[in-house]
């Protein structure tokens, strides 16, 4: 029987752009399904095209048992969507957009009023509800259109990057709101770019690149195919990384993945706690000096790395601005007018 989301061979380009090149999905009832891809992989697209906003020009796709090709005003009524920028009426208070979202879906006055109330709680918009929201910061925004997304508890949630631009007590908060929404039968399919999100909430990930699926399985699955342990050197100067590097790719069985700002250097081995003690003593005598080695299991990270090629682009600050409208670094973004 085909899950809650079921794609087949999904395709749809723009102009030379092949953003889906046959993509395949099926997300079981009550399960959480992690789309990882780098930016331009196409998740956003398979996105809207599971949630009708966009038509492919080939393939098919059934959600919450209805073709979304076919049927897609039933299909609106059974989702929840969360898109990447948020979506919500600048002119409205919080409190108002949340109404409104519950009149849309034929919620009674009342009852519209009184879950606007809980999900303002919920994450944590008290406080401003009745301001416009042309005023809240932009993580505000992402919660209050999260919040909107909750309105009615649709059986099928999509979420695009739901908790990019907010704070780590917020992300926590949401990733609690999730579990709860899943323990009671919902079936989510979430996109992001923070691995340890999909680590912690999706039970399958599927990893997408030029618009294809390259790997799917649980975290344990994927990490497993990335091999064993890896070691992990922080240097003490910067210009010890070359020779870190160099030292490292003598014994790695894989390329030394090198991030400058924190001087770390990772490489995997094959070899445990012997081969520590070599690169140990072989950095020591190239006058190498450690701030800290150790031998660890790989990480999503590690598995994005050497699926895609590059980092899952998290650490820095966003660099063409598309993640976070605003410019800022989500993560220092200090929302002063709470
Ligand atoms: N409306 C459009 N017109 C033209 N090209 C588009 C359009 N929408 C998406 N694309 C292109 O399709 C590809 C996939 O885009 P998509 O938004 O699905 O990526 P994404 O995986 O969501 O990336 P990100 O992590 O940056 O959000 C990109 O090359 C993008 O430029
Ligand atoms: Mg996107």
């Amino acid at each position: 029987m085909p899950g809650a989301i079921h794609a087949e061979g999904l395709v749809k380009t723009f102009g030379d752009v092949r953003a889906l090149d046959g993509v395949d999905l099926d997300v079981p009832e009550g399960t959480v399904l992690g789309l990882l891809g780098p930016n331009g992989a196409g998740k956003t697209t398979t996105v809207r095209v599971l949630t009708t906003l966009l038509r492919p020009d080939s393939g098919r796709a059934v959600v919450a048992g209805l073709d979304v090709l076919k049927q897609p005003n039933e299909v609106r009524r059974s989702i929840g969507l969360s898109g990447q920028f948020a979506a919500v009426d600048e002119y409205l208070t919080g409190r108002e957009n949340l109404q409104m979202v519950g009149q849309l879906y034929q919620m009674s006055g009342r009852a519209a009023k009184a879950r606007a109330v809980e999900l303002l709680e919920r994450f944590n918009l008290t406080d401003a509800a009745d301001r416009p929201t042309k005023t809240y910061s932009g993580g505000m925004r992402r919660r209050l259109d999260l919040a909107a997304a909750l309105v009615v508890s649709p059986p099928v949630m999509f979420m695009d990057e739901p908790t990019t631009g907010l704070d780590p007590r917020n992300r926590q908060q949401l990733w609690e709101v999730i579990q709860e929404l899943v323990a009671g039968g919902t079936t989510l399919l979430l996109t992001t770019q923070y691995l340890e999100e999909a680590d912690h909430l999706a039970h399958d990930i599927c990893v997408v690149d030029h618009g294809k699926v390259i790997a799917r399985g649980t975290s344990d699955q994927l990490k497993q195919r990335t091999g064993g342990e890896r070691v992990e050197v922080v240097v003490h100067r910067p210009d010890e990384i070359e020779p870190a590097r160099s030292v490292l790719a003598g014994f790695g069985k894989g390329e030394v993945a090198v991030e400058t700002h924190t001087r770390r250097l990772t490489v995997p081995v094959a070899g445990g706690a012997k081969l520590l003690a070599e690169v140990i003593r072989e950095l020591d005598g190239r006058g190498v000096e450690i701030d800290d080695i150790g031998l660890r299991r790989p990480t999503l990270d590690d598995v994005f790395i050497s699926l895609t090629g590059h980092a899952a682009e998290t650490g820095a600050a966003p660099e063409d601005g598309e993640a976070d409208e605003s410019g800022e670094d989500p993560r220092t973004r200090k929302e002063t007018d709470q």
